[in-house]
């Protein structure tokens, strides 16, 4: 099993649909955090139309983002995963640690209504690729299964 198929089958393990969101997604920020070269993971949650701090894992980060701003924002309003190799190269990127360098955001969306989203950032430049596009869009899927 690689690394991936074995923080999958653990996220698999732990959340639980009878849990309240915020176990499940705590949970699964602590496993994210765990892929090599990342500096943050975690959870912003639509909240009165904006994306507001959820779970997470790293530096203390920015507590609310509108919709369409920053990459987060971007993720949400268009509701597809957002993949950036130089976070100073994406127009209106959200800097809440200076040691981000790249970052992925998937839109966690269950029956046409949008929870929230994924954020995981690394330390250095174009550190998620198709690879891990996949395997967060399976975390999401999975998360996607317990929110009830
Ligand atoms: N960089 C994000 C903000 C959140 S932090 O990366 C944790 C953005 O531009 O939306």
């Amino acid at each position: 099993m690689n690394e991936y198929e074995t923080l999958l089958k653990q996220i698999e393990s732990i959340t639980r649909k009878d849990l309240p969101l915020v176990s499940n997604l705590a949970n699964t920020a602590a496993i994210l955090f765990q892929i090599d070269n990342v500096n943050w993971a975690g959870f912003y949650l639509l909240t009165d139309n904006e994306l507001v701090l959820g779970p997470f894992q790293g530096d203390v980060s920015c507590t609310k983002i509108p919709l369409g701003k920053g990459v987060c924002g971007k993720s949400a309003e268009t509701r597809k995963t957002i993949i950036v190799d130089d976070v100073n190269l994406f127009d209106g990127h959200i800097a809440c640690s200076s040691l981000s360098k790249s970052e992925i955001v998937v839109p966690l969306i269950k029956e046409e209504k949008l929870i929230g989203v994924i954020d995981v950032d690394a330390p250095i430049y174009s550190r998620f690729k198709k690879e891990e596009q996949e395997f967060l869009e399976q975390v999401r899927d999975v998360l996607v299964s317990v929110i009830k």
